[in-house]
């Protein structure tokens, strides 16, 4: 019990219920595979993306990590779901890691969600080039 107060509860209801985990397949999905040099955890992200309006239609994770990780991705996937790719991409470790309210040490962890939604964006733009707003193409 004392390993455990010392969470969030946010943390810990993220944490046993995670929200949204498995994965997505086919031409319209995204998916991210990133992992954490400070721990060796890893993280999978896969979106799914509605072409007419550049939006995240669906969104599943998976996490082989710590609870903090994990908590992260489910957190991750409510918040982005329904956001434009563009959006995403702007969501910041940070912000989820005080949405959390996780303490310093387990910050990267929090990393491995931002860096996960970000390279299932690229990843997607990879597959799907003329989704790619051409402002964002290295000027
Ligand atoms: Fe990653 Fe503990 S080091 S779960
Ligand atoms: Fe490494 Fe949480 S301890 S991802």
């Amino acid at each position: 019990v004392s390993a455990t107060r010392s969470y969030h509860e946010k943390v810990l209801d993220h944490y046993s219920r995670p929200r949204n985990v498995g994965t997505l397949k086919g031409d319209d999905v995204g998916s991210g595979l990133v992992g954490a040099p400070a721990c060796g955890d890893v993280m999978k992200i896969n979106i799914r993306v509605d072409p007419k309006t550049n939006t995240i239609s669906d969104v599943k994770f998976k996490t082989f990590g710590c609870g903090s990780a994990i908590a992260s991705s489910s957190y991750l996937t409510e918040l982005v779901k329904g956001m434009t790719l563009e959006e995403a991409s702007r969501v910041k470790n940070t912000h989820i890691a005080q949405e959390l309210k996780l303490p310093p040490v387990k910050l990267h962890c929090s990393m491995l969600a931002e860096d996960g939604i970000k390279a299932a964006i690229a990843d997607y733009y990879t597959k799907n080039p003329k989704a790619q707003p051409t402002d964002l193409s290295g000027t």
